[in-house]
């Protein structure tokens, strides 16, 4: 596979992708199978309704999908949005799609009104570099549920509070 660079292309997601999907996720060697199933269900919803419940972006390296985030308005919270999953291909991993997906992903969420990301992780050693790349996007830990998961694997929650959009989009009265 040719090497992906950070300016792969951002764009929804296609039914199409999904085999690569799959593949992608339990390449990453972190999920458990029943996570992977329920990655694919939230993925399959966004492509099929796009924006009902959940909203998905794709990165694309040479027209193939080299990573993804699945994210929407949380409900019962006034803004709130979840960042549901992102995964980027081991082998396109450090070049920067991550980051660029991220920031793509806050741009939609902002677009539509969202005021605050929030996203969950795991204490477990192999999520090191998945802290390590929330903090380095500026996503602040927020909460610590110990033994969340599983007996000794901790929920750590991640948020980042967005910027308002800019004066002139505001309307008054
Ligand atoms: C977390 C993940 C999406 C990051 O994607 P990525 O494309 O590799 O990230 P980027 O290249 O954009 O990295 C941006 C910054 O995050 C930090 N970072 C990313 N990966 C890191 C690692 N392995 N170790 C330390 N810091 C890391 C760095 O500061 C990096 O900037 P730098 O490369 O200039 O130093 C990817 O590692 C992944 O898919 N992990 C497995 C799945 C997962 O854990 N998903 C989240 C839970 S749902």
């Amino acid at each position: 596979m040719s090497a992906p660079t950070p300016t792969a292309v951002i764009a929804a997601p296609r039914a199409s992708d999904r085999v690569r999907v799959a593949a992608m996720v339990e390449s990453t060697g972190v999920f458990r199978p029943d996570e992977i199933d329920v990655a694919l269900e939230v993925f399959d919803e966004a492509v099929d309704q796009p924006g009902a419940d959940y909203h998905a972006l794709g990165a694309y390296e040479d027209g193939r999908i080299v990573g993804f985030t699945l994210y929407g308005p949380t409900p019962c919270t006034v803004a709130t949005w979840d960042l549901y999953w992102i995964v980027v291909d081991p082998q396109a991993q450090r070049l920067g799609v991550g980051r660029r997906l991220m920031e793509r992903t806050q741009e939609a969420v902002r677009a539509h009104g969202g005021r605050l990301v929030v996203v969950e992780t795991s204490s477990r050693t192999d999520y090191g570099p998945t802290r390590a790349f929330y903090e380095a996007l500026d996503y602040v830990r927020a909460a610590h549920i110990p033994g969340y998961y599983a007996p000794g694997d901790d929920l750590i929650v991640y948020t980042k509070p967005l910027d308002p959009p800019p004066a002139e989009t505001v309307h008054h009265g």
